[in-house]
C-alpha cells in the first residue's frame, strides 16, 4: 500500500455485536463511544515510519518516562466519515487534514506523516469499522489521528521514537442543544496563544490551556468561551473558529497567526464566496463587534469546526457588557451555510468543488 508499507490486520475478536453497536449508533453524542479497533504506526529516528497495524481499540501501554506525559510533545486532527444514501463511505477533504498535521509537526519538532501513509490510515480503519459509520441525519463517524512523543527520555528535546494512532468515534450533534444558539463567554483573564506560540498548532496544549477558562464560561451558563489576542482581536474559541456577519451579508473572520486553520472554517467562506458574499480575513477587535452589534452593522455570529460543523452565536457575555444576536436573520446565514456543506458531506448535492474522498 501506501509509501511500499505492508498492514497488518488484527481483527478484535471481542468485537461489540451488532445489538450492541446500533445501541451506541443510535444516540452517539460526541467522543463518548469507540470503534472496535484502532490505527498505530510506530517512528522511530533510525526507521522511519514502520509497522503499521489495525488491531483492537484498547488501552495502549506507555513507559511513565515517555516524553509525552512530561512535555506534551503531541499533535492531533479531527474529521468525519459521512454515510451517503447508497450506504458509500466519504471523507471531506482528508488532504487538507494530512497537511495541517504535517505542519503542527513541524511545530511539534514531530516527524512528518506523509500523505498517502495519513490516507491509507483512514482507509483501513473505515474499512475495518465501516459498520460504524451510521446513517442517520446529521451523524457521522469522527476520526480522531494523533501522534505523540513515545520515547523514554526525560531530557528536553525532539522525542527519536514517536508513535501515530487512528481512533474512531460515532458522532452526533456536539452541543447538547443541536444547532440552538450558543452563548459565549470572552475571556479576559487568560490567554489562548501568544505571538511566535503554538496557537496554530493542533497540539494537546492549546486546549488543555482553554479548559479553566472553559470551566468559567460553564459558571456564566455559556458554552464556549473566545479569546482575544494582546491587541484584544478576537482569535478563536476553546474549540472552534469564528466569524461574524454583517447586515450586507459579508463575512468577517480573524486573520492571524496564532489560531488554528480551520477547514471547515474554510469551506464555509468558499461556499458564501460562491453565492456572491464578501468574505474578509482580517484583524477584529472585540470594540468593532461591539459598536457593529450596538449599530446593526453586525447581525450575527458563528461558530464552525469539524466537531460542531456550524452553530450561530446568540450571545457574547463579557464581564462589564453583552452582545445580543437575535434579531430577524441573526442566525439564518449560518444554518443556511451548515446545510448547505452537510448537503455536501452527506451527499445531498453535487460535490462541485471535489471535496469528498
Ligand atoms: C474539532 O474536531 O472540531 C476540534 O477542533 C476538536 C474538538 C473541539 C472536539
Amino acid at each position: 500500500s501506501a509509501a511500499g508499507l505492508i498492514w497488518q490486520v488484527i481483527r478484535n475478536g471481542e468485537a461489540k455485536t451488532p445489538a450492541e453497536r446500533e445501541a451506541v449508533l443510535a444516540d452517539p453524542g460526541f467522543g463518548n463511544h469507540f470503534t472496535d479497533h484502532m490505527v498505530d504506526i510506530c517512528w522511530s529516528e533510525k526507521g522511519g515510519w514502520h509497522r503499521p497495524r489495525v488491531s483492537p481499540y484498547g488501552p495502549i501501554s506507555l513507559d511513565p518516562a515517555a516524553a509525552v506525559l512530561h512535555y506534551a510533545q503531541e499533535i492531533f486532527e479531527g474529521m468525519k466519515a459521512y454515510r451517503h444514501a447508497d450506504g458509500s463511505i466519504h471523507t471531506f477533504r482528508p488532504f487538507e487534514n494530512a497537511a495541517r498535521m504535517q505542519r503542527s509537526a513541524r511545530r511539534m519538532a514531530l516527524p512528518e506523516l506523509p500523505s498517502d501513509i495519513f490516507i491509507e490510515s483512514l482507509k483501513q480503519i473505515i474499512a475495518v469499522d465501516a459498520d460504524w459509520v451510521p446513517s442517520a441525519p446529521e451523524t457521522s463517524l469522527y476520526l480522531r489521528p494523533f501522534m505523540f512523543a513515545k520515547e523514554a527520555f526525560l531530557g528536553v528535546r525532539p522525542a527519536k521514537k514517536v508513535a501515530y494512532y487512528v481512533i474512531a468515534s460515532p458522532a452526533g450533534a456536539y452541543f447538547p442543544g443541536g444547532v440552538e444558539p450558543v452563548s459565549i463567554w470572552l475571556s479576559t483573564d487568560y490567554a489562548r496563544a501568544g505571538k511566535g506560540g503554538t496557537g496554530a498548532a493542533k497540539t494537546g496544549g492549546n486546549y488543555a490551556s482553554s479548559l479553566l477558562p472553559q470551566a468559567e464560561a460553564y459558571e456564566k451558563g455559556c458554552q464556549q468561551v473566545a479569546f482575544l489576542d494582546d491587541a484584544g482581536n478576537l482569535e478563536e474559541l476553546g474549540g472552534m473558529n469564528i466569524v461574524l456577519v454583517k447586515r450586507d451579508g459579508t463575512l468577517v473572520t480573524p486573520e492571524s497567526p496564532s489560531i488554528l486553520e480551520g477547514i471547515t472554517r474554510d469551506s464555509i467562506l468558499q461556499l458564501a464566496t460562491d453565492r456572491g458574499h464578501a468574505v474578509e480575513r482580517r484583524a477584529i477587535s472585540l470594540d468593532e463587534w461591539r459598536s457593529g452589534a450596538d449599530s446593526g452593522e453586525i447581525v450575527g455570529a458563528f461558530a464552525c469546526g469539524t466537531a460542531a460543523v456550524v452553530v450561530p452565536i446568540g450571545r457574547l457575555l463579557g464581564t462589564d457588557f453583552e452582545i445580543v444576536h437575535t434579531g430577524a436573520g441573526a442566525s439564518e446565514l449560518a444554518l443556511s451555510l451548515r446545510r448547505e456543506l452537510t448537503d455536501i458531506q452527506y451527499g445531498r448535492v453535487e460535490d462541485r468543488h471535489g471535496w469528498l474522498t
